[in-house]
């Protein structure tokens, strides 16, 4: 026999606020999910995940490429409700980012940025003050420690010919040339941020690298996304995003002790790298209780410089070897040009750049044809805005397909062939073309106009 009607009564009395509290969460789940009015058409979503789970089926830049070919050069996704709104092609990047630049600076309040770095630091900091003192400060030293310097340029020498001593050592033989590239690559900006380069042997250096690297490929991943759009994830002792924040604690440790010991023998105001430059910063706001320089941020400000500036160029020089294995063709006209302008017998010079109109022209393609941050780093709008016609409410998540641009048919002509002629004249002169924006556009590219 089933119990009387009544036995059941202090059962349903305790499940029901938990069956209440779920319910709620449910009904304000589904109502983040529902478009903004006047908000950008999109795809479908699922109930909760929205369009996460799409992004887990294909290469997300693929995927939306594809859906912008269905819905415009602007669209909406849902991120299990986080609003985004995607750009593709590079009238819709340059609308929004250009015409717009103050609006669309900013970064998304997303979770994992906030667990990560409390939005600070420079990268992912919001625009405001914190905003322009990261960047301003940013840009000035690595002018004057870096780029701004004839001398760098003979550092940047000297970095090579470790680089090709080390090859050597191979004799020959085949190897991955990725550590060695990565090293190299990174000890241009060491000497910029901590004045002094690794050594290929620093082991615990390269881990360093190493677990920041897989920190940008987890934080990629839909199961990722997922902890953006449900944050309570965090609580479940799995997952990547466990991973993540233990390879985010490691990075921090060693950066805060790298800091401490390069800046040991700091005499105030004689800054040797950007770590006294921004201790400087520090003791020149410190009666200031809105100041946004500190320690904290520092460490941050740092590793996003080093993974940044490492992980970038990096790829751009792999891509750039098996390029040149793969088209034999190509690699032998751009032997030619070095043999003509440098010669066997010594380093080239910068100012040897417009001199070599080929090699420039395949790096431009390398980096059109590979899109080394396809989708650029996410952006925020500050205010309400209207592009196009939509309506776009202040926090709106912002997805830069730069991938798209690059492969924009209205810009390019075949963009899906690797060609590097595309970037010279009739005369084999380089030429600049408006849609190539590697870099990305708007005031979070100045960072990168400041080199050049
Ligand atoms: C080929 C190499 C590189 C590529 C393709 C690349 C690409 C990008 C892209 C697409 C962005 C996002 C811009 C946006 O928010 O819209 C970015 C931001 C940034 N990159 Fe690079 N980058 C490269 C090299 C470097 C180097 C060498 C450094 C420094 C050492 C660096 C430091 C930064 C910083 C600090 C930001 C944030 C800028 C801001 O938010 O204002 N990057 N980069």
């Amino acid at each position: 026999m089933g119990p009387a009607a009544g036995e059941g009564g202090p059962w349903l009395l305790l499940a029901l606020p938990p069956l209440l509290l779920l319910l709620a969460l449910l009904v304000r789940q589904l109502l983040k999910q529902r478009r903004p009015p006047g908000f950008p058409p999109g795809p479908a979503g699922l109930p909760l995940i929205g369009n996460i789970h799409s992004l887990a089926a294909e290469q997300p830049h693929v995927y939306m490429r594809r859906q912008s070919q269905i819905h415009g050069q602007i669209f909406s996704l849902d991120l299990g409700g986080i609003s985004a709104i995607v750009l593709n092609g590079y009238d819709a990047v340059k609308e929004c980012l250009v015409h717009q630049s103050e609006i669309f600076a900013d970064r998304p309040s997303l979770p994992l940025f906030k667990k990560l770095t409390n939005m600070g630091g420079l990268l992912n900091s919001k625009y405001g003050r914190g905003w322009t003192e990261h960047r301003k400060l940013a840009v000035n030293t690595f002018r004057t420690f870096g780029y701004g310097q004839r001398s760098f340029e003979h550092k940047i020498s000297e970095e090579s010919v470790f680089f090709l001593d080390a090859i050597d050592t191979y004799k020959g033989r085949p190897f991955d040339p990725k550590h060695l590239i990565t090293n190299a690559v990174s000890n241009i900006t060491n000497l910029i941020i901590f004045g002094e380069r690794f050594t290929y042997e620093d082991t615990e250096f390269q881990h360093m690298i190493e677990i920041f690297s897989e920190n940008i490929e987890l934080a990629a991943s839909a199961s990722v996304f997922l902890y953006n759009a449900f944050p309570w994830i965090g609580i479940l002792p799995f997952g990547k995003h466990q991973q993540l924040f233990k390879n985010a604690a490691e990075v921090y440790d060693f950066l805060q002790k790298l800091i401490e010991r390069v800046s040991e023998n700091r005499k105030p105001q004689s800054p040797r790298h950007y770590i006294d430059a921004y201790l400087d910063e520090m003791d020149c706001n410190k009666n200031d209780p809105e100041s946004t320089y500190s320690r904290e941020n520092l460490i941050f400000s740092v590793g996003e410089l080093i993974i940044a500036g490492t992980e970038t160029t990096t790829n751009v020089l792999r891509w750039a070897v098996l390029f040149m294995a793969l088209y034999p063709n190509i690699q032998g006209h751009v032997q030619k040009e070095i043999d003509l302008v440098i010669g066997p017998n010594r380093m080239p010079a910068l100012e040897e750049k417009c001199k070599m109109p080929y090699t420039e022209a395949v790096l431009h393609e390398v980096l059109r044809f590979c899109n080394i941050v396809p989708l650029g780093i996410f952006h925020a709008t500050s205010k309400d805005t209207v592009v196009r016609g939509y309506s776009i409410p202040e926090g709106t998540t912002v997805i830069t397909n730069l991938y798209s641009v690059h492969f924009d048919e209205k810009y390019w002509n075949n963009p899906e062939v690797f060609f590097p002629e595309r970037f010279l004249d009739s005369s084999g002169q380089f030429v600049k073309k408006d849609a190539f924006i590697p870099f990305s556009l708007g005031k979070n590219y100045s960072f990168h106009r400041s080199f050049s």
